[in-house]
């Protein structure tokens, strides 16, 4: 945990602690971080989730890279200093959500191996659960659905990643979904049998 600049911060404890919080909910709070190129899929497949475990009566809620640009990191760019703040607040967002009991779908291209581990260190074990939403370059090009590939091809966006900045796929992600030669639904399926098998969540059928 960073250390707050004033010396006169105190924690303060909740009334409710977190396995309360995940007795009443049903089932355990967790962050699902979606690791991938832009236009791997990662958004849709975690709307996709957040839609079936809400079926399932799981609270659920995603944070995506597109959309948390418009608010708290509306102050960022793609540098690799300001995608490395990007993800550290979105990791403290995240840590805060699962600590009230949410699974938190965060999709985010996230291409950096060292801030990535950031995330997964300030969480307890088994909080942080690493998704490689793997599709090669050439099909999320091909897919290109914002036209950014394109833009980056014609010189018009120097950072791209996958053009002109990398991506550091994970080493010893908890599941990987390809999204190249897998249908969206058949990937949900995987992450949500990863859940039931692990126990975040209860077995459809089981009480
Ligand atoms: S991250 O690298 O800092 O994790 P983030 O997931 O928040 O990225 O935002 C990625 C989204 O921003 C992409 O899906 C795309 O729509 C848009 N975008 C705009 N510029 C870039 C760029 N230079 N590289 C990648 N994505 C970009």
């Amino acid at each position: 945990m960073q250390e707050p600049r004033s010396g006169n911060i105190t924690w303060h404890a909740a009334a409710v602690n977190r396995t309360e919080r995940e007795r009443k909910r049903g089932h355990r709070g967790a962050t699902l971080w979606l690791t991938g190129l832009s236009g791997s899929g990662k958004s849709t497949l975690a709307a996709l989730l957040e839609q079936r475990l809400l079926d399932r009566g799981c609270t659920a809620y995603v944070l995506d890279g597109d959309n948390v640009r418009y608010g708290l990191n509306s102050d960022l760019g793609f540098s690799p200093l300001d995608r490395a703040e990007n993800i550290r607040r979105i990791g403290e967002v995240a840590k805060l959500f699962t600590d009230a009991g949410v699974l938190v779908l965060c999709a985010f291209i996230s291409p950096y191996r060292v801030d990535r581990a950031r995330v997964r260190a300030i969480m307890a074990d088994g909080d942080f659960i690493e998704v490689y939403v793997q599709a090669s370059l050439a099909a999320c090009e091909q897919r290109d659905p914002k036209g950014l590939y394109k833009k980056a091809r014609a010189g018009g966006i120097a950072d791209m990643t996958g053009i002109g900045s990398p991506y550091e796929p994970p080493e010893n992600p908890e599941i990987v979904v390809d999204t190249e030669h897998t249908q969206l639904a058949e990937s949900a399926d995987q992450v949500l049998g990863f859940l039931e098998e692990k126990g975040y969540i209860a077995r459809t059928g089981s009480i």
